[in-house]
């Protein structure tokens, strides 16, 4: 087994791959764009059998907010079960498991949980893939205080930025703040004004970004507002039926469910001691 760097050359591989394992939709392995993406802003590898002919798994890491976040790792489905995804791990993150400031979002694959655990995460709530008709919430929901202000992204980045570092010692530096708005234009891609601050009269409350069918992310510390502000940029968006990923014990997950969401599936967040994530933000599973 060979590990080493991916590049251009890869995509085709990574593509098979991920189609071989029913990833086929946009933000996945199976999307030439997000690899090219990931390539651009993150590291990317690839394993291969030792003979060099074949690409048989895949992962990347990336930073995101100072901490490096796994997006992918996937194995080839007829080379599951022998060391590749672990392996693969050890080199995508090669400092041992007492290493700080790393997550990811685990699928329920029964190897995946026991390898990121090995790798030194922890798991912590579910994050529940959600999907709905916005018109459904458009009756009293207590977010009638909140207008949302549909921006460029990297205006919302700015403001994500503001917001997740307000009150903390460790105010994001300028790398972050780059990385954080290449994010939301990817997220945004194709959109003008993708970015979505919601205000509490004149003050910010959350800020976030759309995509053509829903709510990629949406950064809001604020407890008491975290699901009236979930709500208020659903109703924003252009699309009837949206779709977004909440933590399980988010505010919001019990006012949706009302209304009528559906959760299609959920992954497990894992992070290592040092690293807590807000439960009252959207995340991206792919991205953060
Ligand atoms: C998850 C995945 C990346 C793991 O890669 P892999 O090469 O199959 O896994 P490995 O062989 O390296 O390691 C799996 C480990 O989990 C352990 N394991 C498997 N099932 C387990 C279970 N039910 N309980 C405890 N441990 C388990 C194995 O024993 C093995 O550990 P060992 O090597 O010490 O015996 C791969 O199976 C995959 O691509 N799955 C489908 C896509 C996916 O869900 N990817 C994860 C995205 S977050």
């Amino acid at each position: 087994m060979v590990f080493r760097l991916a590049g251009e050359d890869d995509v085709p591989a990574i593509r098979r791959i991920s189609l071989a394992l029913g990833q086929a939709e946009e933000d996945s392995g199976s999307d030439a764009e997000y690899v090219q993406f990931l390539l651009a802003t993150g590291t990317v590898m690839v394993a291969e059998t030792a003979s060099g002919s074949s690409v048989i798994a895949w992962g990347a890491v990336k930073q995101s907010r100072g901490r490096s976040m796994l997006t992918d790792l996937f194995v080839d489905p007829d080379h599951q079960a022998r060391g590749v995804g672990a392996g693969l791990l050890r080199r995508l993150w090669p400092n041992g498991p007492q290493e700080p400031a790393r997550f990811t979002f685990s699928s329920r694959h029964p190897a995946a949980l026991p390898i990121y655990a090995r790798a030194g995460l922890a798991p912590s709530w579910p994050l529940l893939y959600m999907s709905g008709d916005r018109r459904s919430l458009a009756g009293p929901d207590g977010s009638a205080h909140l207008e949302v202000r549909q921006v460029d992204a990297g205006s919302a980045a700015a403001a994500d930025m503001r917001l997740a570092s307000a009150g903390r010692a460790d105010v994001a530096d300028v790398a972050d703040i780059a990385g954080l708005a290449a994010d939301y234009r990817w997220w945004g891609r194709g959109r003008l004004l993708s970015g979505l601050i919601v205000l509490d009269g004149a003050r910010p409350v959350a800020a976030g970004v759309a995509t053509r069918s829903g709510l990629a992310h949406l950064t809001c510390p604020d407890e008491r507002n975290a699901a009236p502000a979930v709500i208020a940029a659903l109703l924003a968006l252009d699309a009837p039926e949206v779709s977004l990923c909440l933590p399980g014990p988010h505010p919001a997950v019990r006012d949706l469910l009302e209304a009528g969401f559906r959760i299609d599936d959920y992954d497990i967040s894992m992070s290592t001691p040092d690293v807590s994530l807000a439960s009252t933000w959207v995340y991206s599973p792919g991205l953060g």
